[in-house]
């Protein structure tokens, strides 16, 4: 039987899951039901855990059926542990605003599960917010639909929009020695779950292939206001000792403008799988034109 309690965020997407003990081995009925909550639900989250990368890193691969032997059996690699912070040296993401994105979108291969743990939070802190492509694939007007049915979006490394007038706080741009990008079609296929979903992003997604540019553009803008509105998205406000993971395809992240001397925000990032491909690290700077 199963030791862990599953409780459905406010959301068309995400749960809570409570009765996890790090110290003690997970049987297979919790492993089960850590697996298909994933994959029913996208992202999981717990609170108040004490964990170290090595656990972090179990069980982001065990959620997709991948883990080792276990926290207290060979550990795994953690040797380029990352952090996503304000105060951590050599960060990733150290300040400004990031819009919507599944990390390495324009990359053939990107990873599957991505994992955030609450290490230092001082408040208040920016948030972070998720949106769900599958759900907004499912509920899809008819109408919309039809028009993005059969089509393909090309997905590009760097900022592809700028901030709109109304919006507040700076957009981080990364920047790559190499632009790199993937053509997907309209809807992609999630590769482990076969489930459709609506595969498109604010920060990555460049244009739709069939329609001229103003028409790629202003299509893609329908889909946004779909695929982030109120009903489709939630927000993680951060304690220290939080664990976020979810599917990186299936669900999007972003946040507001993080300051560099705002209060102390760091986030250890774990992934998995690993991706084999090379993975230039990007630098940061602000986004040429944002207001
Ligand atoms: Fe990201």
């Amino acid at each position: 039987m199963s030791q862990l309690k599953v409780r459905e965020l406010d959301a068309p997407f995400g749960a809570d899951i409570e009765g996890l003990d790090p110290s003690a081995s997970l049987n297979a009925a919790d492993k089960a039901l850590l697996q298909r909550t994933f994959d029913e639900r996208g992202l999981l989250r717990f609170h108040n855990l004490d964990i170290d990368a090595d656990y972090q890193q179990y069980l982001a691969a065990l959620v997709i059926g991948r883990e080792g032997p276990g926290p207290d059996g060979a550990k795994y690699d953690t040797s380029d542990e990352f952090f996503v912070s304000n105060r951590e040296e050599n960060a990733g993401a150290p300040f400004g605003r990031l819009l919507y994105h599944c990390d390495m979108m324009w990359s053939d291969n990107p990873f599957q599960v991505l994992t955030l743990y609450g290490l230092e939070v001082v408040k208040p802190s920016v948030p972070t917010v998720f949106a769900s492509a599958a759900n907004a694939w499912a509920t899809l007007p008819t109408a919309l639909r039809a028009r993005v049915e059969g089509k393909h979006a090309t997905h590009v490394t760097g900022q592809q929009r700028r901030a709109k007038d109304d919006e507040e706080g700076e957009l981080l741009q990364p920047i790559r020695e190499n632009e790199r990008w993937v053509t997907r079609p309209l809807p992609f296929e999630h590769p482990r779950t076969g489930t459709p979903l609506l595969y498109a992003s604010q920060m990555m997604t460049r244009n739709i292939e069939e329609l001229p540019g103003d028409e790629s553009e202003a299509l893609l803008e329908e889909l946004f206001e779909h695929l982030y509105s109120p009903a489709n998205s939630w927000q993680q406000d951060w304690e220290e000792g939080d664990l976020v993971m979810w599917d990186n395809f299936a669900i999007q992240h972003a946040r507001g403008a993080v300051d560099s001397d705002g209060p102390p925000r760091t986030l250890r990032k774990v992934i998995s799988p690993r991706p084999s491909m090379d993975t230039e690290r990007p630098t940061f700077s602000k986004a040429a034109g944002s207001s």
